[in-house]
């Protein structure tokens, strides 16, 4: 039986990703292939422990061999590429790992699947992000021909991920689909992040830090409406296409830092603005109109209530967050699989 590769399928939205597409495609079998860096979290899929449809291997999407024995050793016929260094500030203190995991493994992969897809069968899903485009001013959308301008060390290789993907396809005809997402929000993010650290932080009645003068606008999507437009991507995308995915959700940062204090009944002060981000991107705004009217994807989250059942979620898993940030969760892995 053929198997969807999922790389990066312990993180954030690759877990969720794998929920959703086990409950809604259950014929659908996944080899979830990730590295277990520190985003990387078994917890996240304990739910799938005894499901026959999901399958888990770790390693390195950079590991050349590694990776071509996965393509010999099980069907695959599709490939659904999460797998990165996602953080902003990360990409800043230190930017080697980004280029080794974002673009060399990305490259990686890329030959790999062309090399076991030589009659250019299969599907190669690029998870990218509205990074890539930069910053917008007061006005504007990102649009798919936008030109590529990123600020930071990590959309600076993801852009350069998504030109290898794009030369892939007019050098070798490989076929690759990409999409580029806003801000995602949801379950299971790892606390580094805006929202998940701003809930635990308020939660726990520490400081909330908010950089610069707290203005800069992302444009969030719950992570669902995110793992939806993927799946559609990935069955009906053009080949060689970039989607933009977007929810039209514009928020200043003040405004979700403030809309999380006052769902958790803590004080406003709080608040401690502290020196901005360098290169620190602006505003985001997504035009995902193509996505829309070419393959008929809607989101279906509303913003206030996605973010509420967030913060709730947040409360009810405490001893999720509570386990990453004492280092507890990467005892997960010897556990379960004894080292292997
Ligand atoms: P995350 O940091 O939560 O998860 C990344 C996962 O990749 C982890 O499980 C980690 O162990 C794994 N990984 C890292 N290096 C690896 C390697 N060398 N080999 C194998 N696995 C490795 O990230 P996320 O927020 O879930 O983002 C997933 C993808 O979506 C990324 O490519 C990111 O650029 C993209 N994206 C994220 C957002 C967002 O808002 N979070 C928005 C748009 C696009
Ligand atoms: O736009 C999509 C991108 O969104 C993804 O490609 C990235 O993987 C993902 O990390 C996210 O990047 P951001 O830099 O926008 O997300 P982050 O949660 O780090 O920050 C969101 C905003 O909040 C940003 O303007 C910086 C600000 N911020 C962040 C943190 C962690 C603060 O003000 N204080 C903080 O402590």
């Amino acid at each position: 039986m053929p198997f969807t590769l999922v790389t990066g399928g312990c993180g954030f939205i690759g877990s969720n990703f794998i929920r959703q597409m086990r409950l809604e495609e259950p014929g659908r079998s996944i080899l979830n292939f990730d590295l277990l860096t520190y985003a990387g979290n078994l917890e996240n899929l304990v739910s799938l422990e005894s499901d026959e449809g999901y399958q888990f291997v770790k390693g390195d999407i950079a590991d050349g061999e590694l990776v071509a024995k996965l393509f010999e050793d099980y069907e695959i016929d599709s490939v659904v590429h999460f797998a990165a260094e996602s953080h902003v500030d990360r990409s800043i203190s230190g930017p080697s790992v980004f280029v080794q995991t974002n673009v060399t493994g990305t490259q990686v992969l890329l030959e790999a699947a062309r090399t076991a897809w030589s009659q250019g069968e299969g599907r190669f899903l690029m998870v990218s992000t509205d990074e890539v485009y930069g910053s917008l001013g007061e006005t504007g959308l990102f649009r798919e021909d936008t030109p590529l301008d990123p600020s930071s060390p990590y959309s600076a290789s993801k852009a350069a991920a998504d030109l290898l993907c794009i030369a892939y396809h007019r050098t070798f005809g490989f076929p690759v689909v990409l999409s580029r997402c806003s801000n995602n929000y949801g379950p299971y993010q790892f606390p580094e992040k805006l929202i998940p650290l701003m809930i635990q932080r308020a939660s726990q009645g520490e400081k909330l830090p908010v950089y610069g003068d707290g203005l800069n606008v992302r444009d969030w999507i719950h992570v669902d409406d995110h793992n939806r437009a993927l799946r559609i991507i990935l069955e009906k995308g053009e080949l060689g296409r970039v989607y933009n995915v977007g929810a039209d959700n514009e928020q200043a940062n003040l405004h979700i830092v403030e809309s999380i204090l006052y769902r958790l009944s803590r004080p406003r002060d709080l608040i401690e603005y502290v020196t901005d981000r360098p290169g620190h991107d602006r505003r985001y705004a997504m035009d995902s109109t193509r996505l829309q009217q070419e393959l008929g994807w809607r989101p279906q989250v509303e913003f206030a209530e996605g973010l509420a059942s967030t913060v709730d979620w947040y409360l009810d898993n405490r001893e999720w967050w509570e386990r990453i940030l004492s280092g507890e969760y990467r005892d997960y892995y010897e556990r379960q699989y004894g080292g292997k």
